[in-house]
C-alpha cells in the first residue's frame, strides 16, 4: 500500500470541508479503492500502523476500516486487511461501455422547457390570483386548528380519495356554485389539476388512442396528454367553443376529450348549450371520456354563469375538474375531481395503488375555510376586485394599444386574451418585453400541432393594480412599438 499516496489524499480530504479524522480517512481509502489506486488483494498498513503515520488516534483508523469492511471494499483475514474491490477493473469496463446515453421516453419529448423559473410576481402573468389579497392570517389560523386536531391514526398514509370532511365540503360548494351534479363519494381530491389530468389519462386511456384538445390549449392538458401516450388531436375553438367536425369523430374517434367549456382557455369562449348537448352526446356514442376543466368560473365579471356541462346529465361521461389555485394560492396544490358514478368505485380501488396521499392538515384547514364562510368572502372580494382591474385593464389597453391588439370576448376568468392586428410577432415582442420586466405569454405558445396559430398575447391581470396597469401597458405600448406595430 502506498502511504505517501494515502497520506497526501488524507491531507486533501481534510482541506475539503470540516469533517472528523476518522471521515477523512474513510472517504481517502474509499476514493483511492474507487479509481484502482489500491488495486484488490492489497494488504492495507496495521491500525496501528495508519495511525502513527498519519497521526491521528488509533480508533479513527479502526473506524475506517470497519466501515469499509461493511461496505464490502475490504475484508478482515487473519493476515490483516485485504482489499477487494477492483476499482481498475471498473474503471476500465466504465470505458469500454462508454459514456451513458441519456434518452428519455419517447413520451416526454419536446416537453423539456430550458428556460429559467420566471419571476411569477411580474406584471401580466397568467393564471396567478393576487397573492398579496390572501387572507394569511384566517388560513394560518385554520391550519393551525388543524394540527390541534389531528389523531396520530390521521399521520398514517392518507385515503387516496382525501379526507371525508374536504370532500364533502367540496360537493357542498360545487352543487351550489357551479350546478355540478354530485354526491360526496364522486370527489376526489388531488394535488390540483395538473395531477387530476395525469391520473383521468392514465386511468382512462390507453397509449396510442386519440386524446382530443382545444386549440389553442393549456399546456398542462398537452402535457398530460402526451406524457401519457396519447395521440393528440387539435380541435379548433370559435365563438361557441370546441367545434369538432362530423369527420374528427368518424377519423379521429376519441378516447378523451378536454374542454374547458365555462371559459375557454385561453381565447375565452363560453361553450354553447348546443355544443355542450352534441359533446356529451358523441362522446357517450364513442365510448369517449369528457375532462371539464372549470378552471377559474368562480371569477364571472358579467352575465349569468353557465353550469358546469358535468350538470347536465347525472351520468354524463364527464370527469369534472376543479383546483384552488386560483380561489386560492398555488403552492396550496389542492384541487379535485368529480367523477360520473360508474367510475368511482373502479378509481378508488385503483387510486389507493396509484396514489398516497398526504397533507392532512391542509385538507382539513380548507374544509374549514369552505364551510366557515371564508372561501366564499375570500371569493366575493376576490371577484370585486378582478372586475374593477380587468375594467381598468381594459380601458388601459383601448388607449394604448387599440389600434393593434384585438381584445377577445370574454366575461370571466383573471386574463385577458388579445390578438395583434399587424403583421409583428407575439413571440418577438414577448421576448423583448419579458427581458425588460414583463411576464407576456405568446398566443402562439398555446398551439397544439398544426392546429391554427394565433398571434397576440394572453394577459393576467388578477395581481395587478390600476397604478401598475397603466404604467405596464403604456411599457408594452412602447415595446410593441418599437416592432413597427403602432402607427399613429
Ligand atoms: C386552464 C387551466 N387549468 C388548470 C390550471 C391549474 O392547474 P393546477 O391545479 O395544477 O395548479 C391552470 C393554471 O394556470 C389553467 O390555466
Amino acid at each position: 500500500m502506498d502511504l505517501a499516496l494515502l497520506i497526501s489524499s488524507f491531507s486533501m480530504q481534510q482541506g475539503l470541508a470540516k469533517q472528523s479524522q476518522q471521515e477523512a480517512l474513510y472517504r481517502s481509502l474509499r476514493d483511492m479503492l474507487l479509481d484502482g489506486r489500491i488495486p484488490p488483494g492489497t494488504r492495507l498498513a496495521s491500525t496501528r500502523t495508519l495511525a502513527a503515520e498519519l497521526g491521528i488516534a488509533r480508533n479513527s483508523a479502526v473506524y475506517a476500516y470497519e466501515r469499509l469492511t461493511e461496505e464490502g471494499f475490504v475484508a478482515a483475514t487473519r493476515t490483516g486487511t485485504i482489499t477487494l474491490w477492483d476499482g481498475r477493473g471498473q474503471r476500465h469496463a466504465r470505458a469500454e461501455a462508454g459514456p451513458i446515453q441519456v434518452r428519455l421516453a419517447d413520451r416526454v419529448h419536446g416537453l423539456d422547457n430550458p428556460q429559467p423559473e420566471p419571476d411569477r410576481m411580474l406584471p401580466f402573468v397568467p393564471g396567478l390570483p393576487s397573492l398579496h389579497e390572501f387572507p394569511i392570517l384566517q388560513w394560518r389560523r385554520c391550519v393551525e386548528r388543524a394540527w390541534k386536531q389531528i389523531q396520530p391514526a390521521q399521520l398514517a398514509y392518507g385515503p387516496a380519495e382525501g379526507l371525508p370532511e374536504l370532500r364533502r365540503a367540496v360537493a357542498a360548494y360545487i352543487k351550489v356554485s357551479r350546478g355540478v351534479r354530485c354526491e360526496t363519494d364522486q370527489v376526489f381530491i388531488t394535488d390540483g389539476t395538473q395531477s387530476s389530468l395525469e391520473l383521468c389519462a392514465r386511468m382512462l386511456a390507453n397509449p396510442g388512442e386519440f386524446g382530443w384538445l382545444e386549440n389553442p390549449c393549456y399546456s398542462g392538458a398537452k402535457t398530460a396528454f402526451q406524457s401519457t401516450g396519447l395521440r393528440i388531436v387539435p380541435m379548433e375553438v370559435d365563438r361557441e367553443g370546441m367545434a369538432p367536425l362530423e369527420s374528427d369523430w368518424r377519423s379521429r374517434p376519441p378516447k378523451l376529450i378536454y374542454a374547458t367549456p365555462s371559459h375557454q382557455y385561453p381565447l375565452g369562449a363560453l361553450m354553447s348549450i348546443q355544443r355542450r348537448a352534441t359533446l356529451i352526446e358523441r362522446a357517450r356514442e364513442c365510448g369517449a371520456w369528457i375532462i371539464e376543466d372549470d378552471y377559474d368560473s368562480e371569477f364571472r365579471h358579467s352575465g349569468q354563469p353557465l353550469p358546469a356541462i358535468q350538470g347536465i346529465h347525472a351520468d354524463a361521461p364527464v370527469c369534472y375538474l376543479g383546483t384552488f389555485s386560483k380561489t386560492m394560492f398555488p403552492a396550496l396544490r389542492l384541487g379535485f375531481m368529480v367523477l360520473p358514478p360508474m367510475l368511482v368505485e373502479r378509481f378508488r380501488g385503483t387510486l389507493r395503488e396509484l396514489v398516497h396521499r398526504g397533507h392532512p392538515a391542509d385538507q382539513l384547514a380548507m374544509a374549514e375555510f369552505i364551510d366557515t364562510g371564508l372561501f366564499a368572502r375570500h371569493l366575493r372580494r376576490m371577484r370585486t376586485l378582478y372586475t374593477e382591474r380587468r375594467g381598468t385593464l381594459e380601458h388601459a389597453l383601448a388607449k394604448h394599444l387599440g389600434t393593434v391588439l384585438r381584445v377577445r370576448e370574454s366575461s370571466g376568468g383573471m386574463h385577458l386574451s388579445a390578438e395583434l392586428n399587424v403583421p409583428a410577432q407575439d413571440t418577438e415582442i414577448a421576448r423583448q418585453a419579458n427581458a425588460e420586466g414583463l411576464l407576456l405569454q405568446p398566443l402562439s405558445h398555446y398551439r397544439v400541432l398544426d392546429g391554427r396559430a394565433y398571434n397576440g398575447f394572453v394577459l393576467g391581470y388578477a395581481g395587478l393594480t390600476g397604478a401598475t396597469i397603466e404604467k405596464s401597458v403604456t411599457h408594452l405600448a412602447r415595446v410593441v412599438e418599437s416592432h413597427g406595430g403602432i402607427k399613429r
